[in-house]
């Protein structure tokens, strides 16, 4: 069945549902170049005004799953993968694959590069020298099998629709539409093949979604389209209004994860990525496995070795500092009683931690160390933020971000509970 462009954009325009052909046609026309830009553009922001309902939300990710290949995982153990939808700090794929894997799940995590705010996980892993994120799905198959876990980018061969929607997206303004994000996200992961997935929806300041509603709205759209296609989903809802742990950028990241994986680490970042753990492994059947324990034997830190290497790492390298050092230091004595995980990504990102464009450079070294987190006690001049760079003309950029981001106080407050809730089907 054929149809025209314009008769499919005003339906939506006009509030009505589209059919499962018009999206099956719609979205293999675009991927195949006979739907212009232009008029994905308008369907785009038609959607974004209007919405789709969960039928037509599961056959948009349909349609976009069948746009390329799906991976068959057939590698000896459960699969199940985890996504983030995004956050200031947030490394946790660094600790947790190598973590699960370690418990007995093999874990794929086909992931894309970092865009704005929020840091990319292939960009921190690229900070470990001779780390190569590029393989091909016999290495990414061969790797599963000999280690149990791989993060590496996504082939090109998956959801090639949701590629080319995505890009088209985030410049005319439709990337912050529940439908759409649930649809991209899902497209990715349903194609990547793993028999489980667990989200990690992040909430707050430095959090594609601000609201603990629009959270769970988005949660509940991702786990209604992991039923429609058989793959088991569960959602975690967590803060995201302070930085993930200390560390913000792509070494200092990395350093940070290693710390976790050695059984140290910021309490945070250890408290999540157990929890991501045990829901990953009672998805496929393994809760019986204790994965705070198999942390702290430092098994999951050879499973990381054993991952690096596998992709050309060197787990042990030292790892590479921006030249440039500025200190942030407190002012007052007291509490530090606030630390913005948007200000914090903003002047990470300045500072030359992430990209404007996806085709930008990024620096290894770059990024911003939070000394202390809200609720410590502060002296007057104590240092509080780190920032380094190669570029000594970004400094000043990323201090403005971070004006106004911090705030000392006389009292501690009490901060509410890193994971907010879970959202199963
Ligand atoms: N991440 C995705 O993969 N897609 C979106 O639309 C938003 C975040």
């Amino acid at each position: 069945m054929s149809y025209s462009a314009v008769d499919v954009i005003r339906v939506k325009r006009d509030g009505g549902a589209l059919t499962d052909a018009h999206i099956d046609w719609v979205v293999d026309a675009y991927t195949r170049g006979l739907v212009a830009d232009e008029q994905m553009s308008a369907l785009a922001m038609a959607i974004y005004l209007n919405g789709m309902d969960a039928r037509e939300t599961a056959r948009w990710t349909r349609a976009m799953v069948r746009s390329g290949e799906r991976l068959s995982l057939d590698v000896g153990r459960p699969t199940v993968d985890k996504h983030s939808t995004g956050g200031v700090g947030d490394k946790i794929t660094l600790p947790l694959a190598p973590l699960v894997a370690a418990c007995g799940a093999a874990v794929p995590q086909l992931s894309g590069r970092g865009l704005g705010h929020t840091g990319g996980t292939l960009d921190k892993l690229e900070s470990i020298p001779g780390w190569r994120a590029q393989l091909s799905v016999d290495e990414v198959l061969a790797q599963l099998r000999s280690v149990g876990a791989v993060v590496c980018a996504a082939t090109e061969g998956l959801a090639p629709a949701d590629r080319k929607l995505y890009a088209l997206r985030d410049v005319t303004g439709t990337v912050e539409s529940i439908p759409l994000i649930a649809s991209s996200i899902m497209s990715k992961k349903i194609a990547e093949g793993a028999s489980a997935l667990v989200l990690d929806v992040k909430v707050g300041s430095g959090a594609f979604m601000k609201s603990l509603e629009r959270a769970r709205e988005l949660a509940s759209a991702l786990v209604s389209i992991g039923v429609d296609h058989g793959v088991r989903v569960s959602a975690l809802l967590t803060d995201m209004s302070v930085p993930l742990g200390r560390a913000v950028g792509n070494a200092v990241e990395v350093e940070e994860s290693v710390e976790v994986l050695r059984g140290g680490g910021p309490a945070d970042v250890v408290e999540l990525t157990v929890a991501l753990a045990r829901e990953m492994l009672s998805a496929v059947g393994l809760s019986s496995v204790d994965p705070g324990e198999v942390l702290a034997s430092g098994e999951a830190y050879e499973t990381w070795a054993r991952m690096i290497r596998a992709q050309g790492g060197d787990p042990e390298a030292p790892l590479r500092r921006g030249r440039h050092k500025h200190v942030v230091t407190a002012e007052a004595d007291g509490y530090l009683v606030s630390l913005d995980a948007y200000a914090v990504g903003v002047a990470a990102w300045r500072l030359g931690a992430g990209r404007a464009r996806k085709e930008d450079p990024v620096q290894g070294g770059a990024g911003v160390l939070c000394l202390v987190k809200p609720g410590e006690p502060v002296v007057a001049g104590q240092p509080l933020l780190e920032l380094y760079t190669d570029s000594g003309a970004a400094v000043d950029g990323a201090l403005e971000a971070l004006d106004g981001g911090w705030s000392v106080g006389e009292a501690p407050v009490a901060r509410g509970p890193l994971v907010i809730d879970t959202v199963r089907s």
